[in-house]
């Protein structure tokens, strides 16, 4: 069981005015099964490590895609098609989508995508949705069972034998060759920006649910990256609602074998580093190797610390969340959905951090916010690390 805490070496410079479309809140009230997901406050557990509170945002619960994903596949779909009819895109409601003049604008249109799971997942799903049509592909390793949820919402889904990085360049190419063919990728690079911020911007709509939800505003926050489109959504939200000198101390935390922003960090040279070759974790969601071209930059600037966990510290802190003390919840999360709280978990449980309790000031009056950004998306490798002890 190992994990590592390193300080920034970046100036800490957080931005100034509004960043998110402030249209992203509104888009989603007006999404027929929207609802906000649940926030759970551990108060046993949070009494039995000496902090003030211990939150778990649960979107496990999500559009019943088991995932946060589907937030960012359908705003940013929803933008695609409507740029595409000429519809005011800052003032877009589920609505106008709806109309058969729009359907069939949409129904032109393919989307080609690359995934570990759940943001194809959400894609398939938000397709369907809009009534449009996506195209899936999977890097090596990928569960079969994530390729069926994604098949199951009517998407064609191929497990390639490509890593991540080349799966993307693949997907990429293949949406080139069609006429009809839009890349929509939950990474950016290069001059592919737009879409990427759609995706990131749709996220925040889990921040700002969450911000509504804790009567107090937290004091740290941990964020799980592959990409870091996720932890940019949310740090994006954080921003632009809380005043700079309340702001959370945002710690970003990665699998051990990929950790890309870590690893930048490390480097500290200001400039985003790739890891090297096919790296294994069970976390599948954060088996990403490169950080996204905007989310580098909006990270470098705000989180104070990069951190790592091992594999075993990921399924301890699974198992915690599944087997609570006394009435706190019961959470069923994923591999990846885990990683932040595990995290956590192990520095407040294990004596031999106490060190890195101290400096991340993790103290009775710490008020924590993870996010379970999935529930169990591959149930028999949930099931076997159930069974673990
Ligand atoms: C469950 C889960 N959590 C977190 C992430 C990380 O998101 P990002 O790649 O934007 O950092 C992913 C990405 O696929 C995921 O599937």
């Amino acid at each position: 069981m190992t994990l590592q805490l390193i300080k920034t070496p970046f100036e800490y410079k957080v931005r100034e005015g509004k960043i998110i479309n402030p249209d992203v809140i509104d888009f989603y009230k007006s999404v027929p099964n929207y609802r906000t997901t649940p926030l759970y406050s551990l108060k046993n557990l949070a009494k039995k490590y000496h902090v003030a509170q211990i939150n778990v945002k649960d979107e496990s619960k999500r559009f019943g895609l088991e995932a946060f994903k589907g937030t960012g596949g359908l705003y940013a779909m929803a933008q695609v098609i409507a740029k595409k009819a000429g519809l005011d895109t800052k003032k877009l409601t589920y609505q106008q989508l709806q109309t058969p003049e729009i359907k069939k604008i949409a129904a032109s249109i393919t989307f080609y995508t690359a995934t570990d799971g759940n943001h194809g997942r959400g894609i398939a799903w938000a397709a369907k949705q809009l009534s449009t049509h996506a195209v899936v592909n999977m890097p090596k390793g990928s569960q079969e069972i994530r390729a069926q949820h994604i098949r199951d919402l009517g998407a064609p889904c191929v497990i390639t034998d490509l890593n991540y990085d080349d799966v993307v360049k693949y997907t990429s190419e293949q949406a080139k060759k069609d006429s009809n063919g839009i890349l929509i990728q939950d990474m950016a690079w290069g001059d592919y920006m737009e879409i990427p911020t759609d995706i990131s911007d749709g996220y925040s709509i889990v921040a700002d649910e969450f911000l509504k939800q804790m009567n107090q505003t937290p004091t740290h926050i941990f964020l799980q990256a592959g990409v870091g489109q996720f932890s940019s959504g949310m740090i994006n939200a954080l921003i632009d609602q809380i005043p700079k000198e309340k702001l959370p101390i945002i710690t970003i935390v990665e699998p051990e074998t990929v950790a890309c922003y870590y690893l930048s960090a490390k480097i500290a040279d200001g400039k985003a580093h790739t890891v090297p070759g096919s790296p294994k974790t069970i976390m599948a969601g954060l088996n990403c190797q490169t950080p996204s071209a905007i989310s580098w930059p909006i990270i470098k600037d705000s989180a104070k610390f990069y951190a790592t966990l091992s594999d075993d510290v990921a399924a301890k802190g699974m198992r915690q969340l599944a087997n609570p003390i006394g009435d706190d919840s019961k959470i069923i999360s994923g591999e990846s959905g885990a990683a932040a709280f595990a995290f956590v978990n192990e520095i407040l449980s294990n004596p031999n951090y106490q060190g890195i309790r101290n400096e991340l000031k993790l103290d009775e009056n710490a008020r924590i916010i993870v996010v379970n950004t999935e529930g169990a998306t591959d149930p028999i490798n949930y099931q076997k690390i159930m069974k673990e002890s």
